[in-house]
């Protein structure tokens, strides 16, 4: 059945990068300076303590020139390149390793660490470096750069476009997600709606495992290679 699928939907989430070397968030090594990260990313945190949160995404814009994409990476570029039919890939990551093992057809529907959002007249901008808070805007010179990171309580990236994907996907896949942050948590039931097969690929169970047709449990680094070598010889 999986091989009939022509109109794929991959969500991927910080599990596909574990295997990088990025820490994910509710595993060991979730706390930050003490703190959860569901107090750094917030609007208010952002308000009240703007040297804290540049301080947090400072340090992980920079760790990503100390890590490389992994099997699970280059398998999904892999497919993006070979694939004829339809295919979305849908990251929750603000990191650059899908796009660096070669990834096309990608959304960042939760923003990205290398690029800037002017809270003033919203323009994006890509920044590699250190951003300290109060950086002026190029574009209207305004003291009002942010990370272009969607924080907790506000809207996520593409959401028209992601709903169309789901809406007429034949499967959805998710990889290396938690399914405790929504909307992207919903996704497995939006396109199960619609009629996709769902299947997750996760290290463990997860909050949404009982809404997807089919749980693989491992290492994305192994699960996804081989459910690419699959889909690319059906
Ligand atoms: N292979 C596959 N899955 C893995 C691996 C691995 N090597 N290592 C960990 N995992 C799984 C964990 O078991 C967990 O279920 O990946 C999942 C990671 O979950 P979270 O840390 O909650 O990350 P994610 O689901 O991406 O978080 C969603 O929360 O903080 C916000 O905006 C942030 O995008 C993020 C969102």
């Amino acid at each position: 059945m999986m091989q009939d699928s022509r109109s794929i939907v991959v969500l991927t989430g910080a599990g596909i990068s574990a295997e990088s070397g990025i820490a994910t968030f509710r595993g060991p090594g979730g706390l930050w300076e003490g703190h959860r990260v569901e107090d750094v990313c917030t609007p208010e945190a952002l308000a009240h303590d703007p040297e804290l949160v540049h301080r947090f995404y400072d340090a992980r814009r920079a760790a990503l020139a100390r890590v490389e994409p992994n099997a699970a990476h280059h398998a999904l570029a892999r497919l993006d390149a070979e694939w004829g039919g339809d295919l979305l890939i849908v990251t929750q990551n603000v990191d650059d390793l899908h796009e660096r093992a070669g990834a096309k057809r990608l959304l960042h529907m939760h923003g990205e660490l290398q690029s800037a959002l002017c809270a003033a007249c919203g323009a994006h901008m890509r920044w590699l470096g250190a951003m300290p808070p109060g950086s002026a805007c190029p574009a209207c010179g305004a003291a009002a750069l942010r990370p272009d990171i969607v924080f907790f309580g506000e809207m996520p990236y593409a959401m028209d476009t992601i709903e169309r994907a789901l809406g007429t996907a034949d499967l959805f896949v998710s990889i290396g997600t938690s399914g405790a942050v929504y909307p992207a948590a919903g996704f497995v039931q939006g396109a199960r709606h619609a009629g996709a097969r769902t299947l997750e690929l996760n290290l463990e169970r997860s909050a949404g495992s009982a809404f997807f047709h089919e749980t693989r449990l491992g290492a994305a680094g192994s699960l996804v290679p081989h459910w690419v070598d699959a889909m690319l010889a059906g």
